[in-house]
């Protein structure tokens, strides 16, 4: 008889098993009641004026979609009344979200990417939400940036919100990663995909290739190699969507590699730590995958400041592990190189 789990469920369960602190479901469930609001909203962009660009750009210099807006407030107005956190960052502002005086601080950190891949918005592409939670590491009272700029390793839990065919709700708190679909006849978000877990290798890559003359050696090699016809198992095939959480979604279940590298333009990428990077970092990593810059793992890396971007390279542990390769033998002085490291076998 298959089990009927929503996410509030879900919730508390991993609540009881960390033994949280604060009221860990309640800040979840409010990340969830989000999900559900922007959905209606992506849902009916067509039909409810909110498409297109707003006139404003974000800190990085882009120019905000209305719906960046839109779910960034969405997001503001679920979980900061909670009272469970100290300090929230969004990829959309510049810096701390206020957290009027009237709403406690609790013992969490949030910080979000409320529409990724907003590019896509006005074309029915899927996008998403991403979200990461720490715990406060200053002892009370308002939150600072410090209690954000911590290690991804030290998230208590991570996750993403996929609008695509589905609205799905992916996350972990370190014991695994759990999916959840969302059933629009009962309002559920209800668990798909228990323990999701992503294979050693896969025949699948997403990258913007346009960005290829502008890489280096290391990742050129690479991806010539993914294309390889001789390549052990055949050539990989290619799946850019250009919305990171819908790339990333396809490659954990069906297996693959992301890359958005650093470089000749751009040497940290266009990646951002804090909002993207790390908490797909624990995401993958609790499904057996891998994420690094290329030369370092994206959950070691100490944060110094909210919008730092970095290069990525996640997906399949193996993969990864062959990128890396590929980036430290072309770093390598030719004379000191040995004889190339055969693929890995497939
Ligand atoms: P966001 O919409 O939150 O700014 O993220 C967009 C990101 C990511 O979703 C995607 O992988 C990447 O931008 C695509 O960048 P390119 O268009 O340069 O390939
Ligand atoms: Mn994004
Ligand atoms: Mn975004």
């Amino acid at each position: 008889m298959m089990h009927i789990t929503t996410l509030e469920q879900h919730f508390l369960a991993e609540h009881r098993r960390l033994g949280a602190r604060g009221n860990f479901t309640s800040l979840l469930t409010a990340i969830g009641v989000a999900a559900k609001v922007i959905t209606r909203e992506v849902r009916r962009a067509g039909l409810n004026a909110i498409l297109g660009t707003a006139d404003s750009q974000n800190t990085h210099g882009e120019t905000q979609q209305k719906l960046d807006l839109l779910a960034n407030d969405l997001l503001c107005r679920t979980v900061i009344p909670t009272g469970h956190l100290c300090a929230v960052a969004s990829e959309e502002m510049e810096g701390l979200l206020p957290i009027p005086d009237d709403v406690p601080r609790g013992p969490y950190t949030l910080a979000f990417d409320p529409l990724d891949g907003s590019s896509n918005i006005d074309y029915n592409v899927s996008v998403g939400t991403i979200f990461s939670i720490h715990r406060r590491i200053t002892p009370e009272g308002p939150g600072t940036e410090a209690d954000l700029l911590q290690r991804g390793a030290t998230q208590v839990a991570a996750g993403y919100v996929v609008y695509g065919s589905s609205t799905m709700f992916v996350y972990s708190t370190g014991a695994g990663v759990f999916g959840f679909t969302l059933d629009p006849t009962i309002g559920e978000f209800v668990l798909s995909h228990p323990n999701i877990r992503t294979p050693p290798r896969a025949r699948m890559y997403s990258t913007n290739e346009a960005n290829r003359d502008r890489w280096s050696p290391g990742i050129r090699d690479f991806v010539d190699e993914l294309r390889s016809p001789i390549r052990n198992g055949g050539a990989c095939t290619s799946r850019y969507v250009g919305s990171l959480v819908a790339d990333f979604h396809r490659n954990l279940l069906a297996g693959g590699i992301f890359l958005y590298p650093g470089d000749s333009k751009n040497p940290n990428g266009k990646l951002r730590l804090l909002y993207e990077a790390a908490p797909l970092a624990f995401l993958v990593e609790q499904a057996g995958g891998r994420a690094s810059t290329g030369c370092e793992r994206i959950l070691d890396i100490q944060p110094t400041h909210l919008h730092q971007r970095v290069p990525l390279i996640l997906g399949c542990a193996d993969d990864v592990a062959e990128a890396e390769q590929f980036i430290r033998r072309a770093e390598t002085p030719a004379a000191a190189r040995g004889p190339r490291a055969p693929s890995l076998s497939r």
